[in-house]
Order: C-alpha cells, then structure tokens, then sequence
C-alpha cells in the first residue's frame, strides 16, 4: 500500500502519524487490546491483527519521499484494495450493523466499529461480548451522542477515515431518541468522518421515509437531505442511502404463538399493508455492496428481499402451511388503533410526558396500515413491481428456521415495536 504525505485525499498528517506513535507502538507486542484514558475511546481486537497489519503500511511509508509516494498514490479511495480502506461504521452492534460489519470484514476492509460500552437491547452486552460479537473489526468504544468525544476518538485511532458507514436507529422510535441518534449522532458521524478524510457515507435508512408521519421518519429524512446537501457542495464526496423494506425480525413476531396454538393476529382484512422482507445478511450483503459501487453513488436506493410483497394474510397462511395447520385468523378492525392513538393524542396535551407512549401508537398503527414498498408519488398507490428485490432469503425459510430454532437473535427493540 501507498500512502503520501501529500495533500491528495488519503493521507497521514505528521501530527496524526505522532499521535498514533504515542498511541499504539506498545501495543505491537502484543496485539490484544489498546485503550487509552486520555480520549474516550479504546480500540479493541480480537483474533485480528489486520489493523495492526494495517498501522504498519501506514507508518512505513513515511519514509519515502513525498514526490514517489504521490505519483504512486491511488486518486480515490475507490482505487485501493480492500484492506487498505478504513470503513468507521457507527451503528455497529444493532440488529443490521452487526451483519454489516461481519460481511465488511468478509471483504478484507479495515473495519472500525464504534460501539457503546455496554451495546445491545437495553445494553444487555459486555464489552467482553460486544468484542466477540465484532470479531475481525477494530472496536473503539465510544459516545456516538457527543460530536467531541466521538472526533476526538477517531482522531485516537491516529488514522484518515475513507468511509462513514452509518446503521444507527432509536432503539425505541420515541421522540426526543429519534432526533438524538436518527438524526443528530448520525451527523456526529458525518462531521467526524468528514474531519478525518471521509469522503463517502453509506446510509441505512427505511423506505417508509417516502411517506413521513412519524418522528424518527423526519429525523431520518432531515439527515438525508444534509447528506445531500454535503454532496452537492463539495463534488469529491458522495454518498448511498439505503431504504430497505422490512426486516425477519418485525415480521417473525408471531411464530411461536401460532405454533402453540393462537391464531394468526391481522389489522382489517389482512391485506392493508404488504412488503417484501429482506434477511439481516442479504441486506449487509447490499449495504457493503454500497461501499465501492460507483452505480450506487448519490442515489437513494429502496431494497427489498427476493420475491413478490407479501400481505399479512399471505404470511400467516405460509405459517399455517408450514405448521400443517388450519389457518385461524383473528381480523382486528384498524379503527381500534385510531381510537387509542386519538386518546393518547388527548391526553399529551394535558400530560406531556406521556409523548412517547402517543408516538408507539402511531408507530404501531403506521405498521399496520402502510406498505413497505416504492410509494408512486402520482397514484399514491404502494406498488411492488417497483421495489427492487435483491438476496436469496426467503420469509418461508426464515419461518422454518424460527420453528425450528426458536426467535433468539430476532428480538425487537426496547418498545417491541420494530
Ligand atoms: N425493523 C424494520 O423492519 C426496518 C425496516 C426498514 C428499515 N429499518 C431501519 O433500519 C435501521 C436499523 O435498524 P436495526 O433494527 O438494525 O436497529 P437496532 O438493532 O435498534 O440498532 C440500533 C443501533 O444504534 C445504536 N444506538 C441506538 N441508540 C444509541 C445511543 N444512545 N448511543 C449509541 N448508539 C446507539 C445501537 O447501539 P447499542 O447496541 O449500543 O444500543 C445499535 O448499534 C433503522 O434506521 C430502522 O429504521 C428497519
């Protein structure tokens, strides 16, 4: 690998070069774990020294003459191999981000995974497991909420970022936690990204953005539209938004209480809303696609699993097959959701605290009632040849498996909303 201390796109400053030095030499002893009081971050490995392999490739051309190195030096990040691109994915130990990491790390690229001391569901991990959890990538524990903590992390990895790939979502879809990691600790990461070298910046949002009735849909969307707005200024940076259709895990919620006998629970007839569910690795499979494609540069880029939408009464009738089982639905009528959520409206004007159980109900009945699918601004109409299938995973399969094994890894988050 090159690298130049130049002024082209990928380079190491001096002054980073120390502040590595300082950083990591005693650790190439002993590649383990490197930490540091000093910033709030700490970068760990575990079973990798790829970034080690990588600190070194960095360091040693710094003795060769600026003019060689620039001549030799790749003009985009796009240019290099694999192993030579530092991919910082924020967003790392979430239900998609974790996949994300490990097909990234399938593909030889340097991956540094900010991560949260205690990650997971209601910060159920350890740092011990989140290391586990993030096998072959760079772990640097950090505050994603706080622009200063997070810059001065990456500026503690003591290396330029050429990737800001961004998974992050309110755990809970509630108000003030949307705009505070939808919204503001992603643009922490494009800021910091952008400080240290970035000049691409992967997405995952959600197609619903399309029709915007919800906080966390305008948190997503305002950060889009910076996104933008960033490439339009400056024609060296570019960006993917991703906005796939369901996950397994919002759809897998029945499984078992059918399997032990309770009926298959649908709004309306079953047929309000429909979608085309998308597996966590096909999925990470198309987002790490997302980091060299040049077809998937500045576009917004709506994905869904293989095959045509599915309704609710579709997949509860799979269900019933695969259980060999008569089907037996429960139809609850939509106007129920309307009712409590018209309550919940009333009563936060009295009591502001109860915003978020309001924004749950309407989560809950947007879910419902809206399909996952490529709105057509002209007819309004949600329409399924147009949602762009991709991946080999199907919601049988992922049904069987779910039979089979049980719903362990698929749980929803903190509100059991999504
Ligand atoms: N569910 C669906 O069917 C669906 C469909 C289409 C699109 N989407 C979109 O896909 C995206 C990702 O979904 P997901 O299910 O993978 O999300 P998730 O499992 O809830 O993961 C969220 C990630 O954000 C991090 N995070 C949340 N709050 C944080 C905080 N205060 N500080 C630091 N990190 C924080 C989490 O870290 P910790 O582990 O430390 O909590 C985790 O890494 C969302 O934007 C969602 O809207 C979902």
């Amino acid at each position: 690998m090159s690298l130049s201390l130049s002024s082209n796109a990928f380079s190491i400053q001096p002054t980073k070069y120390e502040a590595f030095r300082r950083r990591f030499s005693s650790q190439f002893i002993s590649p383990i774990q490197v930490s540091s009081s000093t910033h709030a971050c700490s970068v760990s490995h575990v079973n990798s020294p790829s970034f080690f392999k990588f600190s070194r490739e960095r360091l040693n051309p710094i003795a060769a003459s600026a003019t060689s190195a620039a001549e030799t030096a790749p003009s985009s990040f796009r240019d290099k191999t694999p192993k030579d691109i530092n991919v910082l994915v924020v967003g790392s130990t979430g239900y998609i981000g974790k996949f994300v990491v490990r097909e990234l790390v399938k593909r030889g690229f340097n991956v540094i995974a900010v991560a949260r001391e205690r990650s997971g569901i209601r910060g159920r991990n350890s740092k011990e497991e989140t290391l586990n959890e993030l096998k072959g990538a760079n772990v640097c524990f950090s505050d994603v909420t706080n622009l200063e903590t997070l810059e001065k992390s990456v500026e503690g990895l003591g290396c330029d970022i050429d990737v800001v790939l961004s998974c992050l979502a309110s755990r809970s879809g509630g108000v003030k936690d949307s705009w505070k990691i939808d919204y503001e600790a992603t643009r922490n990461s494009l800021l910091a990204g952008r400080k240290f070298g970035a000049v691409h910046f992967v997405l995952l949002s959600a197609i619903c953005v399309q029709k915007p009735l919800l906080e966390f849909q305008r948190a997503k969307l305002k950060f889009e539209a910076e996104l933008m707005k960033e490439a339009g200024e400056d024609d060296k940076f570019t960006y993917s938004i991703v906005r796939p259709t369901a996950f397994f895990k919002s759809l897998g919620g029945q499984v078992e209480l059918v399997k032990d006998g309770k009926p298959y629970v649908m709004f309306g007839d079953g047929k309000l809303c429909a979608c085309k569910p998308i597996s966590e690795s096909d999925l990470a499979s198309f987002i790490a696609d997302c980091v060299l494609s040049e077809d998937k540069i500045n576009q917004v880029l709506p994905i869904g699993g293989p095959g045509k939408a599915l309704t609710p009464l579709e997949q509860g009738e799979i269900l019933f097959r695969l259980l060999g089982k008569e089907p037996k639905f429960l139809k609850v009528p939509i106007e129920i959701m309307d009712f409590a959520i018209g309550v919940l409206d009333f009563l936060v004007k009295i009591f502001p605290g109860l915003e978020d159980a309001a924004e749950f109900g309407k989560i809950g009945r947007y879910y419902a009632a809206e399909s996952m699918l490529i709105l057509d601004p002209e007819t309004g109409e949600y329409c399924s040849d147009k949602t762009p299938s991709y991946g080999k995973d199907t919601l049988e399969e992922f049904f069987e498996k779910v039979l089979r094994e049980g719903i362990a890894g698929q749980e929803l988050g903190e509100q059991t909303i999504f």
